[in-house]
């Protein structure tokens, strides 16, 4: 394996000016190549601006800084990277300046040198076929943010020498990275999977299942994800997602990756996320963090209050739901048995079924009412106004129709993923009232939870987007594409979530995380059923009951 002393990366971008952060911290000699001295400026600025920060957060000291600066130096002539022991372009995604990029280097760097590419979606193939010694050319593909997320896949084309996969893998980890060796494959792992799941997030937006807000807060808070999939677009820029998006949908032709008409109008008008100023959200300047309101941002409505609520039905979940309502400072009628004398809910604003469901009973007994009849005997019971909820997995739709209370009945559904803070999602039909899903947000926001509006689809939002996810990453294995230690580190590592997909499903339990695909394949989610289908693999793994990590 030959020594790394001396690194040039080109273009210097959000993704280029991270790169040489991570070197430059691993204390290796940086060149940084712009073609304008303006844009070499901007370079400069992101690194400083990233290493101050850094400082003032207490990670590293002044002296540090100043030493890692100091191995870095910036520049507009390509002739500076001569020395270089790798090379890492960074410039944009459009194979006409890659080739330019490769072909200059051909003629400018040593016989030694290796070549890598961060692109996100062009083939590394076709790269490496364009130079005169496609042996040393890998893809080195960061993500962002470089400095903070670990990991780096290193993908090999059919010509890629051994030698310098394993040099660039070291390398790699030496950097306190996470490298994943993989192929040559549109989207490698990571955006594969990422995509597919912000494709389908962008469907939900689309078809009015979901507001912005609510979609981000599902994912971040129901999930433990540690961003929403619009806020992870606008900072990965609407315009990068775009391009990838098409260069997944081409190999692929999954429905799953099919283009979004709302994102094409958005990089046509523009809307490009963080760095425009302007995405899925509005930011306070251009290349900001920081999300101010706009013209979408939810208002603060009348919110109906209420200060009774019944909760139906014994068990864990039941007692759960009184035990939070009442610390929430409602007035809590608690029928634990539900087959019993209704008429003192006659008076209550929100009546809650919480039974235990059949399958969830020790000894298998069936719950104590059949809900149908209770939604019934309900709607003839309560008040005028009366919000009536279901926390088990019945159609709203159905007992709005049963109770007749059409514009007060929905569903709620509760997520605790990573103990990162809890959903409840409320499943509303296209008759709910706006009193009725205002009055339970307000429920839900006084039990101390996040609440998450949706129409009454199957998988709701978290499940439907988390499941596909997941039974898409069990898809790729079973392809042969990645192992499952990879796809795990490429996940976690690559977007930061607290386990691998893989992990995800295991801890899960991928009994239940078939049955959950099983109802969105066949159920009314609002995600194309084709793409939805269960994977083999997945129906293996429940039968032979083998876990997909730690074995
Ligand atoms: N540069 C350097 N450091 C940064 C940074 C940046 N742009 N943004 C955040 N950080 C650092 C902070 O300094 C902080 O470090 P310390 O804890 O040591 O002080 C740490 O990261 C956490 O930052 P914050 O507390 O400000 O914010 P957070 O906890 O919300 O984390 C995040 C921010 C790291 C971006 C996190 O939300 C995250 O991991 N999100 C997922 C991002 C993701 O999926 N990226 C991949 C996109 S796909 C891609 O890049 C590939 C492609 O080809 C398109």
């Amino acid at each position: 394996m030959r020594e790394i002393k001396t690194v040039g990366v080109i273009g210097l971008g959000t993704m280029g000016a991270g790169i040489v952060e991570v070197f430059a911290r691993g204390g290796l000699q940086v060149v940084g190549v712009e073609t304008t001295e303006e844009l070499a400026e901007r370079g400069r600025g992101i690194l400083q601006a990233s290493v101050d920060r850094a400082v003032q957060r207490g990670r590293v000291s002044e002296q540090d800084r100043d030493a890692l600066l100091r191995r870095v130096r910036i520049s507009t002539t390509m002739q500076d990277l001569s020395g270089a022991d790798l090379v890492v372009e960074a410039v944009p995604e459009v194979m006409a300046i890659k080739d330019q990029v490769f072909s200059a280097l051909d003629g400018i760097v040593g016989e030694d040198c290796i070549l890598a590419s961060n692109t996100s979606s062009l083939s590394i193939t076709r790269i490496a076929a364009g130079t005169d010694h496609p042996e040393r050319v890998v893809g080195m593909h960061f993500f962002n943010p470089a400095p903070v997320l670990k990991l780096v896949e290193v993908i090999t084309t059919l010509r890629s020498d051994p030698e310098v996969v394993q040099t660039v893998s070291a390398l790699s980890t030496a950097l306190g990275k996470k490298p994943v060796v993989v192929g040559d494959r549109a989207g490698f792992v990571a955006n594969y999977l990422l995509f597919g799941y912000l494709n389908s997030a962008i469907r939900m937006l689309e078809q009015g299942h979901v507001s912005r807000e609510d979609l981000d807060t599902a994912m971040r808070v129901g999930a433990g994800l540690p961003m929403g999939p619009l806020t992870l677009m606008d900072l990965i820029g609407l315009d990068v997602c775009h391009h990838i998006g098409d260069v997944i949908y081409g190999h692929s032709r999954s429905q799953l990756h099919a283009p979004s008409a709302t994102l094409e109008q958005m990089v046509t008008a523009g809307r490009l996320g963080r760095k425009s100023g302007r995405g899925f959200y509005t930011y306070a300047r251009t290349g900001g963090s920081q999300v101010v309101p706009d013209e979408l941002t939810p208002q603060n409505g009348e919110q109906a209050g209420v200060e009774r609520v019944a909760v139906v039905g014994e068990g864990t979940i039941a007692r759960e739901l009184v035990g939070r309502l009442e610390d929430g400072g409602y007035a809590v009628t608690h029928l634990a048995d539900a087959s019993g004398d209704l008429s003192a809910v006659g008076s209550v604003g929100l009546v809650i079924e919480a039974q235990e469901e059949l399958d969830d009973t020790e000894d298998g007994s069936v719950a104590d009412r059949d809900v149908d009849d209770l939604f019934r005997e309900l709607g003839q019971t309560v008040a005028e106004g009366t919000v009536l909820a279901t926390v088990n997995t019945y159609s709203a739709v159905a007992l709005a129709a049963i109770s007749g209370r059409t514009e007060d009945t929905a569903v709620l559904r509760v997520h605790t993923p990573t103990g990162n803070g809890q959903v409840v999602e409320i499943g509303r039909t296209t008759a709910t009232s706006a009193r009725t899903v205002e009055l339970l947000r307000g429920v839900v926001r006084a039990m101390g939870a996040e609440p998450v509006v949706c129409r009454d689809r199957t998988g709701l939002v978290v499940d439907a987007l988390l499941i596909s996810h997941l039974n898409d990453a069990v898809r790729m294995l079973d392809e042969g594409y990645a192992g499952a230690e990879e796809i795990d580190t490429a996940i976690q590592h690559g977007l930061g979530y607290p386990m691998g997909p893989l992990a995800m499903v295991d801890h899960i339990g991928a009994d239940e995380v078939l049955v959950l695909a099983e109802e969105l394949h066949s159920g009314s989610s609002c995600l194309p059923r084709e793409a939805l289908a269960p994977s083999p693999l997945l129906v293996e793994h429940v039968l032979l009951d083998l876990p997909f990590t730690g074995r």
